[in-house]
C-alpha cells in the first residue's frame, strides 16, 4: 500500500509534467501550422498576381481563364480557337495527319461540313454565303486561303471573320495551288468534328440551302472527286512516263479541282509523300497539276470511295481554256430552271437527277440579283 501510495504523488508529478509538455508542443505545432499557412498564402497571391499580367500578355483575345487544366479533355478536342498559328507546312501537315485509332468518339460528335475558299483576296459574293449558313452554326466550319498579302477583313457579323488561314502564293495550274489545297485541308482537320471537305473559289454559289446539302453529302457513300480517263492531248496526253512505277499510264486521271472529301480521304491527302514528289517534278504546264494530282492519287488508293464527279456546275459550253463567267444580265429564274433541269447522275448507285450543289463562275456583278432569287429558287 506503502508503496503503491508513494506511487501516487510521483505519477501525479509526471502527468502535470507530461501535460505541460504536452500542451507546449501543442502551441508550437500550432505555431508552424499558422506560419506554414501564412507562407502558402502569401505564395499563392504572388503567384496569381505575376502570373495574371503575363497570361494577359500571351493571350488576350482568348477567354480561357487562368487556371484551366492543359490536360482537360474538354481542351483536347476543343477546335483551334484562333486559325493562325505558327506551324510551317511541314509542322501543319504532321500535325493533321494524327487520326484515332478507336472508331467511335467517347462524346457527342455532330459532324460538320469544312467549307473551304480558295481566293486571291476578297469574297464578293460573302452577303449571299452569310445568308446560306445564318442558323446552321453547328454544322459547318469555314477556313479562306487568301494571297498573304490580303488583309481585308469582314465584319464580326460575316461567317467569314477570322476565319483566314496562314497562306502562300499561289500560282494558278501549279504544284503551289494542290499546297494550298493541302494546307486547307490540314487546318480543316485540326477540327475534330469537320467529317466533309468541300473545296470552293470566290466565285461559287451554293445551289440548295444548307440542311439540303448537309443531308446530300452526310449520305452519300461517296466523296465527290472529279475523275476520269480522258484519251487525247488534254487528258493521257499529258502523261509523263517517267512517273512510273508509282503512276502508270491506265492509272493517269483527270479530274475539277473543285472536290469534296471526307475525312478519311483528307488524311490520305495530307499524308502523301508517295505521289506528291511525282506530280512536283513531272507535272508542269501545259500538264495542270490540280486537275491530274488528287484524281489520280486518290483513285489508285481507293477507287471504291469516288463518286467520280464533282458537285460544282460549271459551263464549260463557250469552249476555250477558261469556262464562262455569269454576270448580272444573266441571273433570271430561266437561266437556274435550265442549271437544275436535264441533270442525270448516279447517287449511291441509283439514278438521280440532283447532280450539282454548286456552281460556278459568278461574277461580283450578280450578287444583287442573286440575294433577289436565292429565297424562291435555292431556298435560303
Ligand atoms: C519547318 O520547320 C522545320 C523545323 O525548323 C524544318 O525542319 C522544316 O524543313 C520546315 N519546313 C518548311 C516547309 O519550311
Ligand atoms: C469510280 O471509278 C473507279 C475506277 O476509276 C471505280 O472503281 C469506282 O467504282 C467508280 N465509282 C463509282 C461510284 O462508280
Ligand atoms: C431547304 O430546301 C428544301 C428544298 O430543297 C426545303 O424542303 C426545306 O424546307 C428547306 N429548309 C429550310 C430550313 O429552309
Amino acid at each position: 500500500m506503502a508503496m503503491e501510495e508513494g506511487k501516487e504523488p510521483v505519477s501525479a508529478n509526471k502527468l502535470s509534467l507530461s501535460r505541460a509538455l504536452t500542451l507546449r508542443i501543442l502551441v508550437i505545432c500550432l505555431l508552424f501550422l499558422a506560419l506554414v499557412v501564412g507562407l502558402s498564402i502569401i505564395s499563392m497571391h504572388s503567384i496569381r498576381f505575376s502570373m495574371i499580367p503575363q497570361i494577359a500578355a500571351k493571350a488576350p483575345s482568348t477567354v480561357q481563364p487562368w487556371f484551366e487544366d492543359a490536360n482537360a479533355f474538354e481542351n483536347f478536342i476543343r477546335p483551334p480557337s484562333n486559325l493562325m498559328h505558327n506551324m510551317n507546312d511541314t509542322e501543319l501537315l504532321w500535325r493533321a495527319s494524327f487520326a484515332p485509332q478507336i472508331k467511335e468518339y467517347p462524346f457527342k460528335r455532330v459532324p460538320k461540313i469544312a467549307f473551304m475558299f480558295l481566293t486571291k483576296g476578297p469574297l464578293p459574293l460573302a452577303p449571299l454565303w452569310d445568308r446560306f449558313f445564318k442558323g446552321h452554326e453547328r454544322l459547318y466550319s469555314i477556313y479562306v486561303h487568301a494571297l498573304p498579302s490580303y488583309t481585308g477583313g469582314y465584319p464580326p457579323s460575316s461567317v467569314f471573320y477570322r476565319r483566314q488561314i496562314p497562306s502562300q502564293i499561289v500560282e494558278w495550274g501549279r504544284m503551289s495551288m494542290c499546297e494550298a489545297e493541302r494546307r486547307l485541308l490540314a487546318n480543316a482537320l485540326l477540327d475534330i468534328s469537320n467529317e466533309w471537305f468541300i473545296l470552293l473559289s470566290e466565285s461559287c454559289i451554293p445551289l440548295f440551302n444548307l440542311s439540303m446539302i448537309y443531308s446530300y453529302i452526310s449520305r452519300s457513300k461517296h466523296s465527290f472527286m472529279g475523275s476520269f480517263d480522258e484519251p487525247g492531248p488534254y487528258g493521257r496526253g499529258r502523261y509523263d512516263q517517267r512517273m512510273q512505277p508509282e503512276v502508270t499510264l491506265d492509272q493517269w486521271r483527270k479530274g475539277s479541282q473543285w472536290f469534296e472529301v471526307n475525312r478519311k480521304l483528307a488524311i490520305d491527302i495530307v499524308k502523301d509523300t508517295t505521289y506528291y514528289p511525282k506530280f512536283k517534278e513531272f507535272c508542269h504546264p501545259a500538264c495542270y497539276v490540280d486537275e491530274h494530282y488528287y484524281p489520280t492519287m486518290l483513285t489508285i488508293q481507293s477507287p471504291h470511295l469516288l463518286a467520280n464527279r464533282t458537285l460544282t456546275w460549271t459551263d464549260w459550253s463557250r469552249g476555250g481554256a477558261h469556262p464562262a463567267t455569269f454576270g448580272k444580265p444573266d441571273i433570271t429564274e430561266g437561266f437556274f430552271k435550265r442549271i437544275f433541269e436535264g441533270q442525270s447522275c448516279l447517287y449511291n448507285g441509283q439514278p438521280s437527277t440532283i447532280c450539282y450543289l454548286f456552281a460556278r463562275k459568278f461574277a461580283p456583278s450578280a450578287l444583287d440579283p442573286l440575294l433577289g432569287l436565292a429565297s424562291k429558287v435555292f431556298g435560303y
